[in-house]
């Protein structure tokens, strides 16, 4: 059935190749219900922004080394942020930590998306550590931003396996792949309206709490 909600507008923010960001893009041109209005990139020379220019989408970038603290860094990307006046802002790659008072301010209308199975690996280098632990299951997943690291409330994670000669090169690869699928979706849910924060910090999926976060494993879609 055709929706009669205008396209949800969103803001990227990157720091990299954004191969995520390109994820959404495709989504998007493929009917998805919402729009990248701009990418704002900490990194000036960060391929994802290249990928939004050939899309016709608004870049900025914003170099965190011209300012003198986090603090002063994050308002000048809310000032960025705000003059799109998104619905929603995505973290695509973005490697910044962002202050209390930035999350505060998008508080149930800002998502990551983290490379493993959260609460396992929060931080950097997440591939390599799953292998170190000999994890015979590895992945990714979406949340919610809250003012802890990689901890907010998980909206849809993709598992992989993680097979005998993988290196953090090849389970990476694996589990990217996966990103791209599970972005996208979340994104779609949010844009429909079916997927929302609670007052009380609880994700909420079809008027249901989402307890859990919903699961998908390679080759099995979620609806
Ligand atoms: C992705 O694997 C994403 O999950 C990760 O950075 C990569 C960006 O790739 N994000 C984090 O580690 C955030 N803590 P991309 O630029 O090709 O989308």
């Amino acid at each position: 059935m055709p929706s009669e909600r205008a396209p949800l507008s969103v803001v990227a923010l990157i720091s990299g190749s954004g191969s995520n960001l390109q994820a959404l893009i495709d989504a998007q041109e493929q009917g998805a219900p919402f729009r990248i209005r701009a990418v704002i990139s900490n990194e000036p020379n960060a391929f994802g922004l290249e990928r939004a220019r050939r899309h016709g989408i608004a870049t900025e970038a914003l170099n965190h080394r011209d300012y003198p603290d986090r603090a002063g860094f994050d308002s000048a990307l809310a000032a960025a942020i705000d003059g799109h006046d998104p619905g929603l802002v995505v973290l695509a790659g973005f490697m910044r930590i962002l202050t209390p008072a930035f999350v505060e301010h998008y508080r149930g209308r800002l998502f990551n998306i983290h490379p493993s199975l959260l609460p396992r690996y929060q931080g950097l280098h997440t591939h390599k550590r799953a292998l170190e632990a000999g994890d015979t299951e590895h992945g990714a997943s979406v949340h919610f931003v809250t003012a802890e690291l990689d901890g907010g409330p998980v909206v849809l994670q993709a598992r992989v396996p993680v097979l005998p000669r993988d290196d953090p090169d090849t389970l990476a690869a694996r589990v990217l792949k996966q990103e791209h699928v599970i972005y996208p979706t979340v994104v779609r849910w949010f844009a429909e309206g079916r997927l929302r924060l609670d007052a009380d910090g609880r994700p909420h999926l079809d008027g249901e709490v989402l307890d859990e976060p919903r699961r998908i494993g390679p080759g099995q879609g979620s609806s």
